[in-house]
């Protein structure tokens, strides 16, 4: 869910993001977990979803690049470990693997199945869900646009495959695909957008004085208000989700 490029707050992110756990849900109906399991969580931030996996009865480990969501996890009681999934640590023992919200912030993907693949017994599944090919354009392109303004080259910060790529990297890396979708999922926000962007956009602030921040911010958000606001009054995040079951091939 997270990743070690941006400093993480629990905190924070319990009352900006939440809803990307709860929104993770699918992700587990996919995984069909049973009690008993081995499970490993990718980018387990603070272990919501490991909880419930334990309360199956399942034996879950969770990893996480930031520290702070690991020590978070670990008060709830779990095995939860500082570890990048682009250099996963595990050899066998594993009889799924899943990810919510994770994937994106993680660029070597073939280092990431490679990992996986390792971890897991033969006929072992790798279910997850994470940010496709158009993912957040629309806000991209705002901040972009604002970054331009100033003279500044556009970033692209997310591993966001299309769903031929990414199937392609599975197959490569000794998986069989059972299932896979991609699919627009417009998420109305609990709060302001300039929240969500405060949280998650520090890579469009690179080589920005940290004095411009708080500005190139506001004039992106002044760019998303006829795109992204809804007459509701609730602002809306144009995630696109790319949500995949695969299954490790048998020795
Ligand atoms: C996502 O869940 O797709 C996402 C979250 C934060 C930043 C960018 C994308």
């Amino acid at each position: 869910m997270v990743s070690g490029a941006i400093r993480w707050d629990p905190e924070r992110y319990a009352a900006t993001a939440r809803f990307v756990t709860e929104l993770g849900r699918p992700v587990l109906e996919w995984l069909a977990p049973r009690a008993g399991e081995r499970i490993l969580d990718l980018g387990c931030g603070d272990g919501l979803l490991m909880a419930e996996l334990a309360a199956l009865g399942c034996a879950v480990v969770g990893i996480d690049a930031s520290a702070e969501m690991v020590e978070a996890a670990r008060a709830r009681g779990l095995d939860a470990r500082v570890m990048d999934a682009q250099a996963l640590a595990f050899d066998g023992g594993f009889d799924a693997v899943y990810s919510n919200a994770a994937l994106h912030w993680m660029p070597q993907a073939g280092s990431v199945i490679g990992g996986v693949r390792r971890a897991l017994v033969p006929g072992g599944r790798f279910v997850g869900e994470f940010g496709g090919a158009g993912n957040v354009a629309g806000i991209c392109a705002a901040l972009n646009a604002a970054r331009a303004r100033r003279g500044l080259p556009s970033v692209s910060p997310w591993f966001n495959p299309s769903p031929v790529e990414y199937r392609a990297m599975l197959e490569a890396g000794g998986f069989s695909v059972e299932r896979l979708e991609h699919f627009p999922r417009p998420t109305p926000l609990p709060g302001p957008l300039g929240d969500w962007l405060q949280t998650f956009t520090g890579a469009f602030l690179e080589a920005v004085p940290r004095a411009e921040h708080a500005a190139l911010l506001a004039e992106a958000l002044e760019r998303l208000r006829a795109t992204h606001l809804g007459p509701d009054g609730a602002w809306r995040v144009d995630y696109v989700r790319l949500r995949f079951a695969a299954r490790r091939a048998l020795d």
